[in-house]
């Protein structure tokens, strides 16, 4: 009776910590930098709390209005959890969660904000991010991408600060599969095989898209009768000797016309 509770946090432990850290001293660039030293975009993944990357501040009378960071994985990789720290000043709390607030996330294949992934976003109903932030965020790309915005004219909520905003990452820490292609709590159980580009949710090995001429959860169902490709969105020609179905995955007539 008493011992089962116990074996549940045991757990809870094992898949908090069970992920490898994909983040770590990886390729990170940012927007613009403010001059001076140690303000660089690696300072946020160089796993030591007391270096932060530093931008020019964005604010409704800044000139710099918008603001990103982001962080190359190297690979496409099955993602688990983003987590941040954002730098605190004592006694500035606050002010720091008003500077943080209205951040989004993404997950990018290309590391352009632009079709990639929004895994994400802050506001405006939430309350202010706690500076020790995490985004669970089961998705696969090879970049993750900070954003934060302050536009004049723009009504923000309450407690965003926005004017001399300036941001400042002590940590991303990117939780994930290092092996490519796998998933699970030890990462070692590989995607479904017709998962495209062997990418799949890191929990539950789901395909989040299937090679062409596969279809459903895992992928392992052929197109139905007549269709074929990417999605099975490709309707067959007709015509194949015998009255036979096109091929599922090229739409040809494999036996001949
Ligand atoms: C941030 O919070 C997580 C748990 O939510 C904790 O494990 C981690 O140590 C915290 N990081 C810092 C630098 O305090
Ligand atoms: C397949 O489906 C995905 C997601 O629904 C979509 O983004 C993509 O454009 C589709 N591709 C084709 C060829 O239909």
């Amino acid at each position: 009776m008493y011992f089962y509770p116990c074996l549940l946090y045991v757990a809870g432990l094992l898949v908090a910590f069970a992920y490898d850290d994909i983040s770590y001293k990886r390729v990170a660039s940012q927007s613009h930098t403010i001059i001076g030293l140690g303000n660089e975009a690696s300072n946020a993944v160089d796993r030591k709390t007391s270096t932060c990357m530093r931008t020019l501040p964005i604010g409704r009378n800044n000139p710099q209005k918008t603001v990103w960071w982001k962080v190359d994985l190297g690979g496409v990789y099955n993602i688990q959890s983003i987590n941040m720290l954002f730098k605190n000043y004592d006694g500035y709390e606050d002010r720091q969660r008003g500077r943080f607030a209205g951040f989004s996330l993404y997950v990018s294949n290309t590391g352009v904000i632009q079709g990639s992934r929004l895994c994400y976003k802050n506001g405006p109903h939430d309350h202010l991010p706690p500076l020790n932030f995490t985004a669970i965020c089961p998705e696969s790309g090879r970049y993750v991408i900070f954003y934060n915005e302050r536009y004049a004219g723009v009504t923000y909520p309450t407690g965003f600060e926005l004017e001399n905003v300036f941001t400042e990452l002590c940590e991303v820490i990117v939780k994930g599969c290092r092996n490519t292609g796998y998933y699970g709590r030890n990462c070692d159980s590989p995607c479904p095989t017709n998962c495209k580009d062997s990418t799949c949710h890191i929990q539950s090995g789901a395909c989040f898209m299937c090679k062409p001429g596969w279809t459903d959860i895992h992928c392992n169902k052929k197109c139905g009768d007549g269709w074929y490709g990417l999605n099975c969105s490709q309707q067959c020609k007709g015509h194949c000797r015998d009255g036979a179905t096109c091929n599922h995955v090229t739409g040809q007539c494999d036996k001949g016309c």
